[in-house]
């Protein structure tokens, strides 16, 4: 242990001296481009400038945002043009912040939004979306307040890290991975008050191959959130709450829709959450699917709904006219769950009637509630149960 804590500094040391004097890597600090770090001077351009000149050098590129505050407006780091694929966005003791007038933002969908980038890599940082002001409007009254942005946005990306990043106050979602491949994240944390509206951790949609791994997430929604088109997505030591668990759907709003297919999440606590481990799915026809989900070791304290299938979402009863959700959900294992629930039914699988929910396995599960078993209930459904189970299985 003594060799290691002394060999480490110095290797470190070495590194960085042998890495600036071969100047392989090509530095950019926003602070040189025009940035200020008061949390105050509008740094947009400066960003943007780093950003174009990491995109036009070749061999690696790094933009270093140093120690401070700095407010950044809505912006767009395209890829379209980037010749660059390996950009690395060191943002170490840094803390970009969003304009506190959310109006200022009102027509962006997104505060960062990183578009057709190919090899971009986040380290550290912190993200303030500033978005308790929104929150309050929309808790208020609802009807004059605009949408809200999310916080960083991927989409069209692929080859992304992001490394103990911290996103909080989001106005909207903190993290949406769209229409991307291969995304590493890892040490993300990210909090919002429990009754913030809309406020999901990360969404991940219509891309493949996305790890989270050493996430801690407490918001007013889903901790995570995965949409339609997610292929091969890993989730793991995963911390959850306050929040609405991690949540596989809403998907079948549309007929046409993509479906979900590979996803794990394992070694995750939940604590005080809505739900622990959800699908959701639209009461209505739909042409998608869920397939190949493994939940495995996962810790409950009092979640109110450790172990939910909703097929029959439908807010205000509006749009379902058939009230069958057409999207089929087939081999979901769930391995290895224990703890509290904090309502009596922990484990519910409420399935399509026309859809039946097939090949779903439980395996060593148990939940209390009050000290005593939970229960269980099961509709449409067929599957199979090993190991100790209890709540007494429905299967
Ligand atoms: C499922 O996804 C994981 C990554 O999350 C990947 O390693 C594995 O190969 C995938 N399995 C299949 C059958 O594609």
């Amino acid at each position: 242990m003594n060799t290691l804590n002394i060999v480490t500094p110095l290797t470190l040391l070495f590194i960085l001296f042998f890495s600036s004097s071969t100047a392989s890597t090509t530095v950019y600090n926003v602070v040189e481009l025009g940035a200020k770090s008061d949390g105050k001077t509008d740094s947009t351009n400066a960003f943007i400038e780093a950003w174009t000149s990491a995109c036009n050098s070749v061999g690696s590129a790094t933009i270093i945002v140093p120690h401070g505050q700095f407010l950044v407006k809505n912006v767009i780091f395209d890829g379209k043009d980037c010749r660059n694929s390996d950009i690395t966005i060191s943002m170490e003791g840094a803390t970009l912040v969003a304009p506190s007038d959310y109006n200022v933002m009102r027509k962006s969908e997104n505060w960062i939004r990183f578009g057709k980038v190919k090899g971009v890599s986040i380290q550290g940082g912190t993200l303030d979306g500033r978005g308790t002001s929104l929150w309050d409007c929309k808790l208020a009254d609802g009807k004059h307040c605009p949408d809200g942005t999310r916080s960083l946005k991927f989409s069209n990306c692929e080859d992304v890290k992001i490394e103990g990043l911290t996103s909080i106050n989001s106005q909207k979602f903190h993290i949406v991975i769209y229409d991307s491949h291969n995304v590493k994240m890892h040490g993300v944390t990210i909090r919002a008050s429990s009754d913030s509206p809309n406020t999901d951790g990360i969404h991940v949609e219509s891309s493949t191959d996305v790890t989270i791994n050493r996430a801690d997430i407490g918001t007013g929604d889903d901790c995570i959130s995965i949409g339609p088109g997610t292929k091969n997505l890993w989730m793991e030591n995963i911390i959850c709450g306050p929040g609405h668990g991690i949540s596989i759907g809403s998907l079948g709003k549309r007929f046409n829709e993509q479906g979900v297919q590979n996803v794990t999440v394992k070694t995750a606590t939940f604590t005080g959450t809505q739900s622990g481990v959800r699908i959701k799915t639209w009461a209505k026809p739909c042409n998608g699917f869920v397939k190949d989900v493994l939940f495995q070791d996962l810790m409950m304290n009092q979640v109110k709904n450790p172990i939910l299938i909703d097929q029959h979402y439908c807010p205000h009863n509006k749009g379902c006219p058939t009230q069958v959700s057409g999207v089929k959900i087939s081999q979901v294992t769930y391995s290895g769950i224990r703890g509290t629930s904090a309502t009596q039914v922990a484990v519910k699988f409420d399935c399509s009637s026309k859809k039946p929910c097939s090949g779903i396995i439980m395996e060593n599960v148990n939940l209390i509630y009050q000290n005593r078993p939970a229960q269980s209930s099961c509709s449409s459904i067929d599957g199979s149960a090993y190991g100790v189970i209890r709540p007494l299985s429905c299967l």
